[in-house]
């Protein structure tokens, strides 16, 4: 059965499945290349998910869709006249359900029409629900048979946090299903994910985008004001969280500690409460369930550091968290709730899969090569690419690596990624310059399966989570000086591990770079420029090599450079002219 996710809210995007097989997921932003794209049918989304399927809309024959917010005019006559007008065009599916007393959002919403208006016609329409949608794209990558389940975003579906618990072959719900849902008092102050969010603003970076910034400051700062900002929280003994304040009140506190304090110092405030408040939520739960391993996703858990802070602090076999744990994942988190109430759950866990690499995006490599000799560069390497590739890193020249599908998920992990050489400190100033971006977290290593332990204190417990980037670790002190633009001033990394069979010219550029140079990681950052979504098409590439963002362009067939005879160094660059070979 061909079965399309569809997620139309902010980080829109679109999965596709035959049955339990995901043929493409694909973010709304990576093809019209508006950052967070979304508020609107990913039709975008949907047509690259089928050209990479190779089939027409008319042989999807399920679609799962959120209940999110929708143009009004799909919303059906009693629905419509019941709501209150209000300036936008578009309502909350979730909330109009919940006000009106509405059980079935087909009732409330018509779904066929809305879906024919864009040229799909599914023999089966069905709503996921938004925490269920997270929790399972975490687990459907695990083979947990006793795990806790745990999602914490800003919210979705009018709900904050959800644990379920996954023991016995059957899984129950703690907190967070449809019965919140549908509960018509709540308290958005209650969401460490809005809390976060709100600091980020308060800070004068921008809501649901540089979350990251604030956590990158945080190594930097004192946490002064936690005490005061944890007060805001309590935790109940089921391990829920509620806030003891009104959202306002938060807000209007950070703006004045914006205003008073160093933004370092509120930023390991926030982030300590951050990981605090999650752990006591973590405790609770885990001291009545003892659940062996943990599977997480929602907004939250795109903080690196707080899953470092979990693996660490609390008796999990195993941290597993969804590597597309934004939005971005709600669609195949949706696909995979419509397989759970299609199948039954022991279907359903029979059939998951542990992930291997990540490119679910859309394959240009016949295209790449011609595209970026059209535009002026020259191949500068056709054959040996990964020994050419490899002294150029030691010469301390930047990489961009375009190799095959891209990556799903807000990482990049090899297929779109700028590779670097960690020795020089000061690159973390001056590449960032280059790509147009400020960061306050050093750049991320990349490091083989093989040497992983030699270099970082990665517990056992994250070695899985980190071939997705979704963890930091400490590394080890002897190495600290010998890589340090990827060492963070608290000590910690966020390593990709990497092995041969997720990419092998990725995997063996790497190993090269490691013979030639001694060093045992290379810099992997997103293959972009400021506020741009990760590179998707070669046209893309080509405008990076152009702008001078990059110095060399790598594929599986070959190396690219701007100008062949150019002996121009890089900034910091020691090395020779551009031989080909
Ligand atoms: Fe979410």
């Amino acid at each position: 059965m061909i079965i399309l996710g569809l997620c139309g809210d902010h980080d829109g995007g679109a999965a596709l499945y035959d049955d339990y097989r995901l043929i493409a997921a694909v973010a709304q932003e990576r093809v019209t290349r508006i950052k967070g794209d979304g508020g609107r049918f990913p039709m975008e989304a949907v047509r690259e998910c089928l050209i990479q399927a190779g089939l027409e809309a008319s042989q999807i024959e399920a679609v799962a869709l959120s209940r999110g917010s929708y143009d009004l005019s799909y919303y059906k006559a009693r629905a419509r006249l019941t709501t209150p007008l209000s300036g936008s065009a578009r309502r909350d599916l979730m909330r109009m359900m919940t006000f009106q007393w509405i059980g079935d959002p087909a009732r409330a919403f018509d779904a066929p029409r809305y879906l024919a208006d864009h040229g799909l016609r599914p023999d089966r329409i069905m709503f996921y629900n938004h925490h269920l949608a997270h929790g399972l794209s975490a687990l459907f990558h695990t083979d947990y048979d006793d795990a806790l389940i745990y999602t914490s975003d800003g919210q979705g579906d009018r709900v904050c946090y959800s644990a379920r618990r996954l023991v016995g072959g059957r899984l129950r719900s703690l907190f967070g299903d449809e019965t919140e849902s549908r509960r018509l008092r709540r308290n958005r102050a209650d969401s460490l994910g809005d809390f976060y969010g709100a600091a980020t603003q308060a800070l004068g970076f921008i809501r649901l985008r540089h979350e990251g910034k604030v956590l990158g400051l945080a190594a930097f700062g004192e946490p002064i004001y936690a005490e005061e900002l944890r007060s805001h929280f309590r935790v109940r003994e089921d391990g829920q969280i509620k806030a003891t304040v009104r959202t306002g009140k938060i807000q209007q506190e950070f703006q004045r500690l914006a205003a008073q304090g160093r933004r370092e110092d509120v930023a390991a405030s926030v982030q300590q409460v951050l990981e605090q408040v999650t752990l006591e939520s973590l405790e609770k739960i885990v001291s009545r369930e003892r659940p062996r391993n943990l599977a997480a996703s929602g907004g939250v858990f795109a903080n690196v550091k707080l899953t470092q802070r979990i693996a660490e602090q609390l008796p999990f076999d195993e941290v597993f968290v969804s590597p597309a744990m934004s939005d971005q994942g709600q669609a195949a988190g949706g696909v995979l709730q419509f397989l759970l109430e299609r199948d039954g759950l022991a279907t359903f866990l029979a059939h998951r899969q542990k992930l291997g690499n990540l490119y679910f995006g859309r394959d240009y490599m016949a295209q790449a090569d011609n595209v970026f000799l059209e535009a002026g560069a020259a191949r500068v390497a056709d054959g040996r690419i990964v020994d050419f590739a490899a002294r150029m890193l030691a010469d301390r020249r930047i990489l961009g690596l375009y190799l095959g599908r891209c990556e799903y998920g807000p990482r990049a992990l090899g297929a779109r990624t700028i590779m670097a050489s960690p020795a020089d400190r000061s690159i973390n100033d001056w590449l960032n310059k280059r790509l147009d971006r400020t960061e306050f977290m050093p750049f991320a290593p990349v490091v083989r399966d093989a040497r992983v332990d030699e270099v970082f204190n990665l517990p056992k417990s994250l070695h899985y989570a980190a071939r997705y980037m979704t963890v930091t670790c400490n590394v080890k002190p002897q190495w600290r000086d010998r890589i340090p633009a990827v060492v963070h001033v608290d000590g910690t990394a966020r390593p990709q591990v990497i092995r041969r069979a997720d990419n092998p010219t990725y995997y063996d550029i790497l190993q090269r770079f490691e013979e030639i140079s001694g060093l045992p990681c290379a810099i992997n950052t997103s293959f972009n420029t400021h506020e741009e979504p990760i590179i998707n098409r070669p046209e893309e590439a080509m405008r990076a090599l152009d702008q001078g963002r990059i110095d060399l362009l790598v594929t599986e067939t070959g190396i690219f450079a701007k100008n062949p005879l150019s002996n121009e160094k890089s900034s910091t660059s020691t090395g020779a002219a551009l031989i080909a070979g």
